[in-house]
């Protein structure tokens, strides 16, 4: 395939970068080490049972095993992922600390490489109930500022750091390791979308400007769960699933893949609502998915795409978190339905 006419990653990030004529050059050298840890993972998911690194921990050279904080059994891939997007983003000088879905605590920037002023948050690998099926998963990131007084002191990070509304992002965006690989970020000025290039190993611009349509008839909710759900929730589906001669006067079809990446891609690229709202399965999980290293980054990306994202009762992106692993319901994807579904949560 000739490349004469498309742009690499590193073209794109230079061009966005001239809209600030005083940026310093690291946000974009960040987020190529990030796209070099994605990278990395789809190679080591390329390979799979080859590689050694399918399925649960334990056995033999990749360890794993051990409970996240979430509660769940790490696969190996969740363990490689991590430690992978940890190892190539702490040298270079551009991030104050990091957090992510695998780590109880933050991470620090150890000596003797020189902290700088961005905050990186991941999940390094979504969706990982798949991996041993060899169905789409997915690394999630979102990139803040760190407060000043980290940037000015070069102190270690604390949680209360990481504590930003999504609103506060300077950039986010996944990588999906599917049929292909690919990228999907935003800057902040829309969303591009990447294809790995399997020869040349860039991230080549496939898909320049990424618009989510704002009418759909296709929607994804895990429908296990319909017993736990709230009214408003129970309302919406109920009305998809009647049908053109239902109120909607017109037929749904579902969805569900159980990685939110995929499900989010699936939506930038033809449209469609996704759901895992809050629901009352578990009183002390106000929601499935983290606010921080899922919901903010998804929800950034489909604002900057002219979809919406929604915790169901507000903007995800305008909720101040209180905790770094804090879950959060989330609906996000064509515009109208997510307004439609806020409405019935706002309706007596
Ligand atoms: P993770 O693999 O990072 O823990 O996230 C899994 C999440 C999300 O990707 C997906 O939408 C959801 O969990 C699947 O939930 P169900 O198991 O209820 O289908
Ligand atoms: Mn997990
Ligand atoms: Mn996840
Ligand atoms: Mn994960």
């Amino acid at each position: 395939m000739s490349l004469s006419n498309r742009s690499t990653l590193t073209q794109y990030l230079i061009e966005q970068r001239r809209r600030f004529p005083s940026a310093s050059g690291d946000l974009n050298a960040l987020l190529l080490e990030v796209a070099l840890a994605c990278k990395s993972i789809a190679r080591a998911v390329a390979f799979g049972e080859l590689g050694g690194v399918m399925g649960d921990p334990g056995v033999d050279a990749v360890q794993g095993g051990a409970v996240n904080v979430q509660g769940e059994v790490q696969k190996k891939l969740d363990v490689l992922s991590n430690d992978v997007f940890v190892r190539m983003n702490e040298w270079a000088g551009h991030l104050a600390g990091m957090a992510s879905e695998e780590m109880e605590a933050p991470a620090q920037i150890p000596a003797p490489y020189p902290r700088g002023k961005y905050l990186l948050v991941f999940d390094p690998l979504d969706g990982s109930s798949n991996i041993d099926v060899n169905v789409s998963v997915g690394s999630v990131f979102s990139i803040l500022r760190a407060p000043e007084d980290v940037i000015e002191s070069g102190r270690d990070v604390v949680e209360a750091d990481f504590l930003q509304p999504g609103a506060a992002q300077v950039a986010a965006g996944y990588a999906i390791y599917g049929p292909t690989t690919m990228l999907v970020l935003s800057v902040g000025n829309g969303v591009a979308g990447f294809t790995l290039h399997p020869n040349l190993g860039e991230f080549v611009l496939t898909h320049p400007d990424i618009q989510v349509p704002p009418d759909t008839r296709e929607f994804a909710i895990n429908a296990s769960n319909s017993r736990f759900w709230e009214p408003p929730v129970k309302r919406y589906v109920d009305e998809c699933l009647a049908g053109a001669t239902g109120p909607r006067g017109k037929d749904f079809n579902m969805r569900w893949i159980a990685s939110m990446v995929a499900e989010a891609h699936r939506i930038l690229m033809r449209g469609g609502v996704f759901m895992y709202p809050r629901d009352t399965k578990d009183p002390s999980k106000p929601g499935r998915l983290r606010l921080l290293y899922e919901a903010n980054p998804i929800g950034f990306i489909m604002e900057q795409a002219g979809g919406r994202a929604s915790t169901g009762r507000q903007p995800v992106l305008g909720v101040k978190p209180t905790g770094l692993h804090q879950r959060i319901g989330l609906v996000f994807g064509s515009r109208h339905e997510v307004e439609r579904i806020e409405r019935y949560h706002h309706e007596p």
